[in-house]
């Protein structure tokens, strides 16, 4: 049985589950999920071997929600002796259709739990030997290819692993799909590493220009004590900070951030419109969906990022019907739009939204 296996944050196993098995039902990629929980990862079991490949092309898993890596799984090792493990995979492949002709990487992964992180040190010395045999069978190139697709082994436990494969321009090039960033220091929050990871992994270098111009203007509803006002500043932009509790010294001291003691549904931009707003505040979904649609239906905003705060139960139809109601007020105007919804690595509970405008129909 073949699978398209997913990487998700713990816990998020039955939301990343009812998003495959969407995407791929709509596309008649029929199958089932198959998850424990807190396990970090899903399997979407397919019942036709031969929609692999269509199934792990069919959305690059930064356009999906949930997922961190998609991997299409061709072969499964359900007891793995302690000796030996190099030869194990290799006779395991052995009985297996190439699905490639041979593949550029080795990652060997883990997943992101507690179990996952006795496996990490393991994970890491294995991957000398195995890359070795590997391209002594010819399923490696000679020397590492980028341009190639990449072979996973992965490890759910010391006892079993699971082989499959991600295509370039389709995976996360992050090992486990999970992108690290270093807190900077002079940040008055963590949460300023929410919106980074947003900038850097979810928008395009050319959309990271048209969005954070420097010189330009952008409202930071929620803004306190300023995480994320501080990566705005930081790359040059006047921010109006909305907000009644206060704003970090060290922000306000820029000249380049004006403090508002508002409230967030009632604010309007001073000078009419910004080319960004963001929002962090924690409020019901479909209420701050329905705000950040309102800016920029009316043009007070050019681009947004926000996040949407989610409940413990029904994530993933949270998500959907907050955003099905913004992309069809979107999709009513001349404009167009790129949205991105994605439950990002310094996410918790939350998923990050990122909506830019990229036809000219700029006021
Ligand atoms: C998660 S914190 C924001 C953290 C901020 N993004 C940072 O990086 O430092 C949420 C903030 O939203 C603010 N907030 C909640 N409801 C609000 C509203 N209706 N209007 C303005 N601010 C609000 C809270 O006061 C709180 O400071």
């Amino acid at each position: 049985m073949t699978s398209i296996l997913a990487y998700c944050r713990p816990g998020y196993e039955s939301d990343t589950a009812n998003e495959l098995a969407t995407l791929y039902g709509e596309k008649e990629l029929f199958g089932y999920p198959v998850s424990t929980s807190n396990s970090g990862f899903v399997h979407y079991n397919l019942f036709d071997e031969n929609q692999l490949k269509h199934a792990l092309t069919l959305r690059a898993v930064n356009e999906t929600i949930f997922p961190r890596q998609l991997i299409g799984v061709f072969a499964k090792i359900d007891t793995l002796g302690k000796d030996d493990r190099v030869g194990q995979v290799l006779d395991a492949l052995s009985e297996v259709e190439k699905p490639k002709a041979e593949f550029g990487v080795l990652e060997v992964d883990y997943p992101d739990t507690e179990e996952g992180k006795t496996l990490a040190k393991f994970c890491r010395k294995f991957t000398v030997p195995l890359r070795v045999a590997l391209r002594q069978k010819g399923w490696l190139t000679a020397k590492e290819n980028t341009q190639k697709a990449k072979l996973h082994v992965f490890f759910p436990s010391f006892e079993s692993c699971v082989v499959g494969y991600s295509e370039k321009g389709y995976a996360s090039p992050a090992h486990l799909g999970i992108c690290r960033l270093k807190f900077p220091a002079d940040s008055p929050s963590r949460s300023t590493l929410k919106l980074e990871d947003a900038l850097v992994n979810m928008l395009s270098a050319k959309e990271q220009n048209k969005v954070l111009r420097s010189g330009g203007r952008a409202v930071d509803l929620g803004a306190c004590p300023g995480g994320w006002t501080y990566q705005l500043v930081k790359r040059g932009m006047y921010v109006e900070a909305i907000d009644n509790g206060a704003v970090a010294d060290s922000l306000m001291q820029t000249g380049l951030v004006e403090h508002h003691a508002a409230d967030g549904f009632s604010y309007k931009p001073q000078f009419g419109r910004v080319d960004l707003l963001v929002c962090d505040m924690i409020e019901q979904p479909d209420r701050v969906a329905k705000l950040m649609g309102d800016w920029l239906v009316k043009h007070w905003a050019t681009h947004a990022i926000f996040n949407l705060k989610l409940p413990m139960k029904r994530r993933y139809e949270t998500v959907t019907e907050a955003m099905s109601l913004l992309v069809s007020r979107l999709d009513a105007l001349n404009d167009a739009f790129t949205v991105k919804v994605r439950h990002l690595y310094h996410d918790r509970d939350e998923v990050t939204v990122t909506i830019v405008r990229t036809s000219d129909d700029e006021v």
